[in-house]
């Protein structure tokens, strides 16, 4: 088999997975109610209804966890270019179609609740908050015609980013209400993981060449899908800074986990470009701890020197 796949004849071998896993994971998920996370009863009008514009000092959250929480929101808004693009690799018939749909739908409620708990916390400047969200959604999310393996590979990286990322914003945010909804969207992401690391796993059966050459391709070159929003790398530095999410947790926590799970390094069957990608991807590994570790010992000097300035 060549390095090009037909995508028709995966969409087919890999649909009664999708089939498992799509009643696997309805079988999985429970329902959860987004109202029941947001603490209603401290909210009041803005300026326009009569009360006050929003004033910072009103904010219990630090500057950094702001920062945290606009980028997961702004991130989770983009939805509709999320879905545009799986649409577009899945199709929409049968299980494929079932399972983005269901996949949308849950999604949907992650940007709402996080919004309804900041507007109604006066957590972050609403106005700003809107104007980045226009500026987001303006600009969309593009995958650039990513094939069928990749962007597989991809969501399951990200989705597992994802929940490691809403899931230690909540423990930063520094407060009970915005942790247990924080944990509890994380755990949708925990399921859509598992979803899509399934469906890599079986991949690798049926084509464990394209599928290494997939992993290597998009392990490489991975970036968060809130990429474009405002400020992002200042924003990412930050959070990385404050040991929300670094390299060393994405070596940790989300590669190495997967990987591991996929059993990259020992599976047999692969062709030369198989056993190229992994050579790649052992690399890339590796590279990545390395750079992981110089991360830490930079941040460590950073610490130390705040320190000292402070004591
Ligand atoms: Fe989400
Ligand atoms: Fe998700």
């Amino acid at each position: 088999m060549g390095g090009m796949l037909d995508t028709a004849w995966l969409l087919q071998e890999l649909e009664p997975v999708v089939t498992r896993n799509l009643e696997r994971h309805l079988a999985m998920a429970k329902e959860w109610m987004p109202h029941e996370y947001v603490p209603w009863s401290v909210g009041r009008d803005y300026a326009d209804l009569g009360g006050a514009d929003w004033d910072p000092n009103e904010s219990r959250l630090s500057p950094i966890a702001r920062t945290a929480l606009e980028v997961n929101l702004l991130t989770e808004d983009n939805l509709p270019s999320y879905h545009r693009e799986i649409e577009r690799a899945f199709g929409r018939d049968r299980a494929w179609g079932a399972w983005v749909h269901r996949w949308t739908a849950e999604e949907g409620r992650h940007a709402y609740c996080i919004r309804d708990y900041l507007l109604v916390t006066r957590g972050v400047d609403p106005v700003e908050l809107e104007r980045a969200r226009m500026q987001v959604m303006t600009t969309g999310f593009d995958a650039d015609e990513k094939p069928i393996l990749h962007v597989l590979a991809y969501v399951s990286f990200q989705e597992l980013a994802t929940r490691i990322s809403h899931r230690n914003t909540g423990r930063f945010a520094d407060d009970p209400v915005c942790e247990r909804l924080l944990s509890r969207v994380a755990t949708d992401e925990n399921l859509h993981m598992v979803f899509y690391r399934n469906l890599v796993s079986a991949a690798l059966e049926v084509a464990p060449g394209p599928t290494m050459r997939a992993i290597a391709d998009e392990m490489a070159g991975f970036e968060m899908p809130g990429a474009m929003i405002p400020g992002f790398t200042r924003k990412a530095a930050q959070i990385a800074q404050a040991g929300i999410y670094d390299l060393r947790i994405h070596h940790d926590e989300i590669v190495q986990p997967l990987l591991r799970h996929w059993d990259v390094f020992d599976i047999g069957g692969l062709d030369a470009e198989g056993e190229l990608a992994r050579d790649e991807l052992a690399a890339t590994v590796a590279a990545l701890a390395a750079q992981a570790t110089r991360f830490e010992e930079q941040r460590a000097r950073t610490r130390a020197r705040v320190a000292a300035r402070q004591a």
